[in-house]
């Protein structure tokens, strides 16, 4: 990874970002999703309008990060941060843009009486573990359990 530094510009997403997200969900997903994230944002607008983020690089959206703080689910009575959504630009990638996202948030979810931050990450993506590990997350008590419906 190169460790140029780059200025980031942390800030509030808004709808005017939604196009930028698809771009760059296109980008680490390899599939053009306009519909899918135009909901997933204004969902996530709808519960938290200053709890999701975007990074800006010279004046263009580099990354975002979509979460929110819940209180309650799974048992977990303590107010809890997730981090839920996580994409930063490849062109833009180990620059500290992704670091830059989850500071803010965990400072913004931090200055809301929040005092844990969690997330789920897939084991088919040990990129995204060293990324979480690197910023001090580490493994939690919390089993995700699935069920496969059948037709
Ligand atoms: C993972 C991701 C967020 C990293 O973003 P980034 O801006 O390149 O990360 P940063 O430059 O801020 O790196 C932060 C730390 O994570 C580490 N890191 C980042 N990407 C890494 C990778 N691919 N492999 C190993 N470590 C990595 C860096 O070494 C750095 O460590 P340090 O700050 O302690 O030196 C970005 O590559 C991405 O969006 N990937 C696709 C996301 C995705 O598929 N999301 C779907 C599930 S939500």
């Amino acid at each position: 990874m190169t460790t140029e530094t780059t200025q980031v510009k942390i800030r509030a997403i808004d709808e005017l970002d939604i196009s930028d997200v698809v771009r760059i969900a296109e980008k680490t997903r390899g599939s053009f999703q306009p519909e899918l994230w135009e909901d997933r944002i204004l969902y996530y607008l709808r519960r938290d309008p200053e709890g999701s983020l975007v990074a800006e690089v010279d004046g263009r959206v580099a990354g975002f990060m979509l979460g929110d703080v819940r209180c309650g689910e799974f048992g977990i009575e303590e107010p809890s941060g997730w981090i839920e959504v996580i994409g930063v630009d490849p062109d833009c990638g180990g620059r500290g843009v992704g670091r830059a996202l989850a500071e803010a948030m965990l400072d913004i979810y931090r200055a809301r009486g929040v005092r844990a931050m969690r997330t789920m990450v897939d084991a088919s993506m040990p990129d995204i573990e060293t990324f979480f590990r690197r910023l001090g997350f580490e493994p939690d008590s919390l089993r995700p359990f699935v069920k496969r419906l059948a037709d």
